[in-house]
């Protein structure tokens, strides 16, 4: 059945075209990245997609700009539509076109579309005399303005336009509109946003819209009236078409790839993209965009980001400091798809230690470390028969499942969530299987071998569906796995379990994600400074640990003349301590000591830290990294080795304390935060 040229195959996916009037910033890299996400996806899974961005460099604002730089127009838009080029390049954007609003292709076809809606009567001559909000460009009725005279959308002051204008007939199509609407749900998305457009702005009647300008020079001249030039969202919105070759010599591409199958915008522009657009391409006699999807905004603590507040992160800066694959990991994880988001940096390093370092790293590096430890890196037959191996097996196959069906519906966040099952479920069977365990006994062999495979093979599945995510990681998890040059065995057709050959070869790489430590990283960004004064952290260590040291000594003296039965309290004491499950998401050697464990723990929906003597018994504390501990929470915090430790983590020891175990939950179904009584 399947046709390789047959157009329900093809898919074509936009973003919008962003304004050259400054540095883009990490909101526009989250559409981006999304939109990368989406393309990838489908080209993994089969389709023939043609993904487009690209920039709006016309109008009032850009003509400005560049001369308070006191540079021409074009000259302006050229450096800095450089800077784009560059950022999408660094961020393994993977558009197929580029287009620019003073690409010659692209005025060339704008005029004829302005011609022949005049010619047709839908773009008439008359008087504008109104209120332009120049940043937004965006002209605005007397009952749409806010506080007398500023823009409703982004509430700075309007200006006063009085000019001879080309009209645009809105009105005359938005019946028709108003029926495409509620005939096809699926158009806007998400639906709440239908419902704003239609109450909003459609059925309180739409007003003809004023489409050309003649108070400045910088846009596309209209050709048969040279003093105007036509409005930039006429001008913008026409991206979408023109690149793929409409009303040109060649308009093979948008034969094959129009309409539209996603046109991924910000909230704040779905006006522009399901009223004008559409109207624009009714009056065309063109079909309409089968979907335009509003996401919500990446918003900083304060607010929006925007060029014009200086509150602005920059994507290049993030890139360089944490690499592309965790910054996209964490646009495409954090925020919900359609609503807000805030970005932080320390949610951020969360994702990055928690996620990518702790679950998917340590994975990968302990199933290739193991393979090679007791394989020499030789992938095993599969003789996978019981209970556990065929519930990870079935896992993994809803895997695909679960993400097609997120990313059909461009549920990213959920699809990336789906994987994460997966890779939580392959650490609980390492767990659960103990592979250090079945090496020690000989007639366990093939038992090991099945259980690596399981394992390399559940790897493969992650890192064919992170190919879509995070284009980095993927290829490097191929190379550890032993092969980087099966394509055969990176497609989602390619997924059946067992894929992977007997006999292939894994290497052990460097770690996908090396962890980040959070206080130090912040600190570091706080101050702006990378390291702090470490000569003098030693030392204070050093006195603490003597301290400490005189402290424990006299403490066990204590102990062993104490009598039998403590000392008893009173329940009302005892219900002063707060004891409260927590979990591990972190833990290392403290540096300045050869006693203490540091642990970061997760308590609900704070975070601390906690210093712990109990290194001795703990001598891989990565290990302990997802455990459920239990923990006194409401000591006074107090400076252990120059850092503060907030709490105290209870475990069990024996007399001699030849033997400690941190008392850990029992079950999971307690998560952390729970109090302990
Ligand atoms: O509006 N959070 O360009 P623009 C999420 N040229 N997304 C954000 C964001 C944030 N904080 N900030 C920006 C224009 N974006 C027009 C478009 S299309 C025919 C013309 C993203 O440079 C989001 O996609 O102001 C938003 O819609 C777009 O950048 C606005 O970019
Ligand atoms: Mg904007």
């Amino acid at each position: 059945m399947e046709k390789t040229n047959d157009k329900s195959k093809t898919f074509y996916i936009t973003t919008p075209i962003y304004y050259p009037s400054d540095k883009l910033h990490i909101g526009h890299s989250y559409t981006t990245v999304a939109a990368d996400a989406i393309a990838r996806y489908k080209r993994l899974s089969g389709y023939d997609v043609y993904f487009l961005t690209g920039s709006d460099e016309h109008g009032q604002k850009i003509e400005r700009k560049a001369k308070e730089k006191g540079v021409s127009p074009q000259k302006y838009v050229d450096d800095i539509v450089a800077t784009f080029k560059d950022l999408w390049k660094l961020m393994n954007i993977s558009n197929d076109g580029f287009v620019r609003t003073t690409d010659d292709y692209h005025i060339k076809s704008v005029q004829k579309i302005f011609r022949k809606l005049y010619e047709q009567g839908d773009i008439y001559k008359s008087t504008y005399s109104g209120h332009y909000c120049t940043p937004c460009e965006s002209f605005w009725t007397e009952h749409q303005l806010v506080d007398g005279d500023c823009c409703p959308d982004c509430g700075r002051k309007t200006e006063i336009v009085e000019e001879e204008s080309y009209f645009f007939k809105m009105s005359k199509y938005a019946p028709a509109l108003i029926e495409h609407i509620k005939t096809h749900p699926e158009f806007i998305q998400p639906p709440a946003r239908a419902k704003e457009m239609l109450s909003n702005f459609l059925e309180p009647g739409l007003e003809d819209l004023c489409v050309s300008r003649t108070s400045f020079k910088w846009g596309i001249p209209v050709d048969f009236d040279e003093k105007h030039v036509v409005y930039v969202w006429l001008d913008a919105l026409s991206n979408y078409i023109t690149k793929l070759g409409f009303y040109s010599d060649d308009d093979s591409l948008y034969k094959k790839y129009w309409p539209v199958d996603v046109h991924l915008v910000g909230k704040e522009i779905v006006r522009f993209h399901t009223i004008i657009w559409p109207i624009m391409l009714m009056a065309l006699g063109e079909p309409l965009p089968k979907q335009v999807f509003g996401h919500g905004w990446l918003v900083l603590e304060g607010g929006k980001m925007s060029k014009s507040k200086g509150n602005v992160v920059d994507p290049v800066v993030l890139c360089n400091r944490y690499g592309v694959d965790a910054i996209r990991y964490f646009l495409l994880r954090e925020v919900p798809f359609g609503a807000d988001g805030t970005f932080s940096n320390e949610a951020l390093i969360y994702r990055i230690n928690s996620d990518l370092a702790n679950d998917l790293g340590n994975l990968l590096s302990r199933t290739v470390g193991m393979q090679e430890k007791y394989f020499d890196g030789v992938v095993q037959r599969n003789c996978a028969k019981e209970e556990i191996d065929n519930f990870l097996i079935s896992q993994a196959g809803l895997t695909v499942h679960n993400v097609e069906e997120n990313m059909n519906a461009l549920k990213i966040p959920e699809a990336l969530q789906s994987i994460w099952e997966l890779i939580d479920a392959c650490n609980k069977y390492i767990d659960q299987t103990a592979p250090w365990i079945l090496a020690k006994d000989e007639e366990k062999k093939e038992r090991l071998g099945t259980v690596l495979y399981v394992l390399s093979e559940c790897l493969r599945y992650v890192a064919v569906l992170l190919q879509a995510f995070l284009p980095d990681t993927a290829p490097k998890m191929f190379e550890q796995l032993g092969i980087a040059d099966r394509e055969d065995l990176k497609t989602i057709d390619s997924l059946r379990f067992g894929g992977l050959p007997v006999g292939t070869v894994v290497h052990k790489g460097e770690n996908l994600f090396p962890r980040i430590d959070i206080k130090e990283e912040l600190e570091a960004l706080a101050t702006g400074i990378g390291a702090k004064d470490e000569k003098k952290d030693e030392k204070e260590a050093e006195k603490v640990e003597k301290k400490e040291e005189k402290a424990e000594k006299k403490d066990a003296k204590k102990a062993h003349a104490a009598p039998t039965f403590p000392e008893t309290i009173d329940f009302d004491d005892f219900c002063k301590v707060e004891m409260r499950v927590a979990r591990v998401m972190d833990c290392k050697f403290a540096e300045n000591s050869k006693k203490l464990l540091v642990f970061t723990l997760r308590v609900g929906e704070s975070q601390r830290t906690i210093l712990s003597g109990i290194r001795k018994w703990y001598g891989e504390p990565e290990k302990l990294i997802g455990k459920n501990v239990i923990i006194a929470a409401n000591l006074a915090p107090r400076m252990i080795a120059g850092i503060e430790s907030q709490g105290m983590i209870l475990s069990a020891v024996n007399e001699d304390e030849s033997e400690l175990s941190m008392l850990t939950t029992v079950s999971e179904q307690f998560p952390d935060g729970t109090i302990v009584c």
